[in-house]
Order: C-alpha cells, then structure tokens, then sequence
C-alpha cells in the first residue's frame, strides 16, 4: 500500500517528514516512474494524470487545493473517493484575503489611489460599517470562516447557499427562491461557490443587475462562473462601483484583457489562499486514518454534485 505524491518537490519534502513520523508504515512516493503501480492506493495531486489507469488499485485521490473542479470525474472510477483540501492555511490566507479586499472597497481604496495618481487631495464622503451589507454566496468551509473573521467590524452580514444554514450572526439564504432577496440586501458581494455545472456563468449581468446601485463584488471563487464583459459593463455604467477578483477564465488574462488597466478593478494572480504544505500533510494524514477507521474523509466529494 503507497501514498502517491504528484506535485511540487518542496511541498512534497514537508509531506514526506509528516508522513514518515506520523504513519511510518505507509509507504510515501513522489515519483511515479519507480513506483509499483499496483500499490498506490492513495494519490494527491492538482489534475489527475494522464496514466491513471495505471493504478488499478487507487482508493482515494486527494486534491492538493480546495477545489476539485479541475478534475474531469469521469476520468476516476466509481469507486474511487475524491477529497478535497479542507487545512487551515487555506482557511486562514482566505480570511486574511476577504478582509482585505472587503476593507479595500469599504475604505474606498481604488477610488483613493486615482486620487493619488491625479495628485488629488479630497476626502470622500465615508459610509460607516453598520450601514455597509457584505454578502457571501458559498457558506461552506471558507465562506463561513471569510464571515466568523468579519464579524468584528459590524457590518450586516449575510450568505447564500443551496440547503438551508443557520449561522448566528449571519442572516442566512438558499436556493434559488433566497437568492434575489440576498442580493438586493448586498452592498459587497463575496463569491465563495466551488465551479460546477450549476455554477459556471452564474455571476452574470442579471445577476449583477440585482446588486443594489453602487455595489461591489469580491470574486475568489473561479474565473468561469463571471461573465467579465458584464462585469466591466456594470463597473463602467456605474452600476458597480468596484471589484477585486482573484480568479479570472483564462488564467492568467490575455495582455489585452480589460480587467489589466481598469481603474476600478484590484486584480491578484490567484493567490488569495494557497495550500499549507505542513497543515495540508496534518489534514491528509488525518483523513488517512479516518479511512482507516472506517469513517468518510474530511472534505469527501459527492461526485454527483461536483463538489
Ligand atoms: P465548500 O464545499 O465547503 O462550500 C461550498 C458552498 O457553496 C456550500 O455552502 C454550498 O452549499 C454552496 N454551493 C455550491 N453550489 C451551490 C449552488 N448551486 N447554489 C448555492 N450554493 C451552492 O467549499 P469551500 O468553502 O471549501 O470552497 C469554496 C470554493 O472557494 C472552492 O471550491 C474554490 O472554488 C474557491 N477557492 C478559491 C481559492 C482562491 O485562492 N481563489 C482558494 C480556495 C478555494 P451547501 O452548503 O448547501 O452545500
Ligand atoms: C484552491 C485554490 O482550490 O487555490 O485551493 O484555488
């Protein structure tokens, strides 16, 4: 029986130390050239490779990120239980991120910085945080903890999600029937959805028209669930009056992309959180012996839903 370990060497190093004091009887691999491949019954990787085949005997296949919508499921057999990275560095940079980014819009950065750049010295008139709506679309892992760490500075919180949540502090939506009401009551808007069918194009210039006159969104979900065009419309007609968007469809964006120059757009290259490589080996190891024991991974995918 190996754990199989398909990505970079330097992660894979703090993988390999974890492994070998907390589960010395299990065989650790980073490479798959000398590998038995019969005996790889657990694999992590970022995409599933192209000779999967090869492992007749694979279990489990971890994601080394918190989404797994870059795998094609039916690349995997039925049998095969798929895991997504549930560790707390990827919870804590997203809390560190959304605050950011929130307190980005709130305090009016963009607008401050082409100020700067037209040497312009006027303070703009400042909404307090009680009267500042933020909204998360995705209560799960990461849109729950983005919301624990907002808490603090007062302002309304709500999220949206498909089966019903009750979170205190958090005026809580779902399903399609919640969606409008929560958009209408949301100043900025944060996407924490994984990219799945239902999904993919979501934030589109619809959905984008039923965010309040002024509004802004904070995209760090994944680049194909916003329509950019309609994005940078509502920014330009004045209907949004700001974005900071971490993920993009492609990435990274074509020179000529107009998300680059436009002055009311804070574009990061996908890093609003990145794996941990010494909590993630602590989360994996962790769900290897729930599996031991029987019992479903942390962060088990239903296949059927996509995430
Ligand atoms: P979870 O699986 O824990 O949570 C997903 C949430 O989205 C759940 O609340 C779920 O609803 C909700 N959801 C899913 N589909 C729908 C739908 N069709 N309608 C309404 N709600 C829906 O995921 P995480 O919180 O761990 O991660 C969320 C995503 O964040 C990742 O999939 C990834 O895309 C993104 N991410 C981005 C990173 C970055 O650096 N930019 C880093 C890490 C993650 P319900 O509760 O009812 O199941
Ligand atoms: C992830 C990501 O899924 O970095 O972990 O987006």
């Amino acid at each position: 029986m190996t754990f199989l370990f398909n990505s970079d060497a330097v992660r894979g190093a703090v993988f390999a130390k974890a492994f070998a004091s907390e589960l010395p009887d299990l065989p650790f691999s980073m490479d798959p050239a000398t590998v038995d491949p019969d005996a790889v019954r657990y694999l992590i990787t970022w995409t599933i490779p192209q000779d999967l085949a090869r492992y007749r005997n694979l279990e489990m296949v971890f994601s080394i990120g918190a989404g797994v919508d870059q795998f094609t499921m039916t690349d995997l057999p039925d049998s095969v239980k798929v895991v997504r990275m549930v560790e707390d560095g990827i919870v804590r940079m997203m809390q560190e991120y959304a605050t950011l980014a929130v307190l980005t819009l709130h305090r009016q950065m963009p607008a401050y910085r082409a100020q700067q750049a037209d040497r312009l010295w006027r303070p703009l008139q400042q909404p307090q945080a009680a009267e500042r709506r933020v909204g998360v679309l995705g209560l799960g892992v990461l849109g729950q903890a983005v919301l624990d760490r907002l808490k603090p500075f007062g302002f309304p919180l709500s999220g949206w999600s498909r089966s019903p949540r009750r979170l205190d502090g958090v005026t809580c939506h779902h399903g399609a029937d919640g969606l409008d009401a929560m958009l209408a009551d949301t100043d900025i808007l944060i996407v924490l959805l994984p990219l799945t069918p239902d999904t993919r194009g979501f934030l589109d210039a619809r959905l984008l028209a039923k965010l309040p006159r002024g509004a802004a969104l904070v995209h760090t979900g994944r680049g194909p669930q916003l329509d950019h065009a309609a994005l940078v419309s509502a920014l330009d007609d004045g209907h949004l009056s700001g974005a900071v968007v971490d993920v993009t469809d492609p990435e990274p964006l074509p020179p000529d992309h107009p998300f680059w120059a436009h002055p009311k757009i804070v574009l990061t290259p996908h890093v609003a959180s990145i794996t941990q490589p010494d909590s993630a080996a602590r989360a994996v190891i962790t769900n290897l012996r729930r599996h031991f024991a029987g019992q479903d991974p942390v962060g088990l995918i239903d296949r059927r839903r996509g995430y």
